[in-house]
């Protein structure tokens, strides 16, 4: 079939086969030209399918030749209906391993259910032996709890008072005012319960039980925090609360590990363009503001130079993992450059309908948001006719 974008709110329906292997392929060879690093050999990547835990299966594998098995949650292809983008690029991803002679295999499910999880204790145990990195890349808006059956919604809402800010619709570039109520105590329990440490803890505590997690086995989850401009509706609300419990996660899986001489780091990334965060008010105008600052300084960096940096330079730098007074691997350090932060919030201030297109980088915002969905990338021809059906061939 031809494939072509079809959006609703800040979600696209479609995707397209090609442009996601596509952009598999260029995450691959942004990886080799970086070198090989001494890196892991065997990792489990919960979230695996797009954003930074795509960029981490794609660097353990191209970067240091892991064995890797990949978690997620996508939609499989059909006759006439094409699969979500994080489908087609684990197919992609595993094809391109395969040809590599690199073992990678996946698991489609919901990583917060026992089912999933003991499914993938058992194809660790089958295949790999055991794993020397877990790395834990969910994004999600919502939970069901494995023990009580209750499901959970996150919601992205201030906590100290109402918020109102400045936002962007990307589609139309009209910039308004976005006026958010503040969660009440229920709300921020509920999105800690989605986005908070406990999951991963339950992964880490199923894995270490079943003498899965290798001697100083390392696990890493993604943070962020970002800067006073979206404070109120990011770090000091609701999700932020979550990324509180996550950090404080780490120290208590890191306990958890001592006897293995494992380690658990929190790596705070920089804000991007991937599905979760265009979901959040008030993000999209800072990012488009921000690419602009970063690309004219020729700092601006996506998932997979992210998360290069973050195995090079970080969790397997020669000289230890540098990490900041509160434990945490700042990644984030170029985004929070304060030269960076002064331009951004001087253009925040000037930032209208009409001004935008020439003070941000909306243009850039919105290709990264159809390159999520493999539209609008370079080589790809989309007049053709492609097979929307794609196997993926590690899928368990
Ligand atoms: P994403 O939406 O690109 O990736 C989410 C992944 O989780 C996908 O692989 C998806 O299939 C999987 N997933 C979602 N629900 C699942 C479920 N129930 N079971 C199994 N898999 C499931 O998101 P992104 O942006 O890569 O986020 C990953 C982490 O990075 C999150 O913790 C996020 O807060 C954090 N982060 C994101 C930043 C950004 O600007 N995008 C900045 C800093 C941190
Ligand atoms: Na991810």
């Amino acid at each position: 079939m031809i494939i072509s974008p079809r959006t609703r709110g800040f979600i696209c329906l479609t995707s397209h086969p090609e442009g996601c292997a596509q952009n598999v392929l260029t995450q691959i060879n942004y990886v080799k030209s970086q070198g090989l690093t001494d890196g892991p050999k065997k990792v489990l990547v919960i979230g695996a399918s797009t954003g930074f835990g795509l960029a981490s299966r794609i660097t353990s594998a191209f970067g240091s030749n892991a064995s890797t098995i990949g978690v997620y949650f996508e939609k499989p292809s059909a006759p006439g209906k094409p699969a979500s983008p994080g489908w087609y690029n684990t197919a992609a991803f595993e094809t391109f391993a395969n040809e590599a002679g690199l073992y990678a295999k996946s698991i489609n499910g919901d990583a917060f259910s026992n089912e999933i999880k003991q499914k993938t204790i058992d194809l660790i145990k089958a295949d790999l032996g055991q794993v020397d990195l877990v790395i834990y890349s969910l994004a999600s808006p919502r939970r069901t709890h494995p023990a009580t059956g209750e499901t959970f919604n996150s919601v992205l809402k201030p906590i100290e008072g109402s918020f109102s800010d400045k936002t962007v619709d990307f589609h139309t570039g009209i910039v308004s005012t976005v006026s958010i109520d503040p969660a009440n105590e229920e709300e921020i329990a509920n999105t800690v319960a989605v986005m908070g440490g406990e999951d991963w803890e339950m992964w880490i505590t199923a894995l270490k039980e079943a003498n899965l997690l290798a001697p100083g086995a390392t696990t890493v989850a993604y943070s962020y925090i970002g800067p006073a401009l979206t404070e109120p509706v990011y770090r000091k609300g609701t999700i932020g609360r979550a990324k509180d419990h996550l950090e404080a996660t780490a120290l208590d899986i890191t306990d958890q590990l001592k006897d293995i001489n494992g380690k658990a780091y929190v790596s705070v990334n920089k804000a991007l363009v991937t599905q979760a965060s265009s979901a959040i008010p008030v993000i999209p105008l800072y990012i488009s503001l921000l690419y602009k600052v970063m690309k004219a300084k020729g700092i601006h960096e996506g998932c997979i130079e992210q998360i290069s940096r973050l195995f090079k330079d970080n969790l397997y730098a020669k000289n230890g993992v540098p990490v900041d007074e509160k434990g945490r691997i700042r990644i984030d350090d170029w985004e929070m450059r304060e030269d960076v932060q002064n331009e951004v919030t001087a253009l925040w201030a000037e930032a209208t309908t009409e001004t935008l297109p020439a003070i941000g980088d909306l243009e850039g915002y919105k290709t990264d948001f159809f390159n999520l969905f493999g539209f609008e990338v370079p080589k790809v021809d989309y007049n053709a006719d492609v097979n929307e059906v794609v196997e993926v061939p590690g899928l368990q």
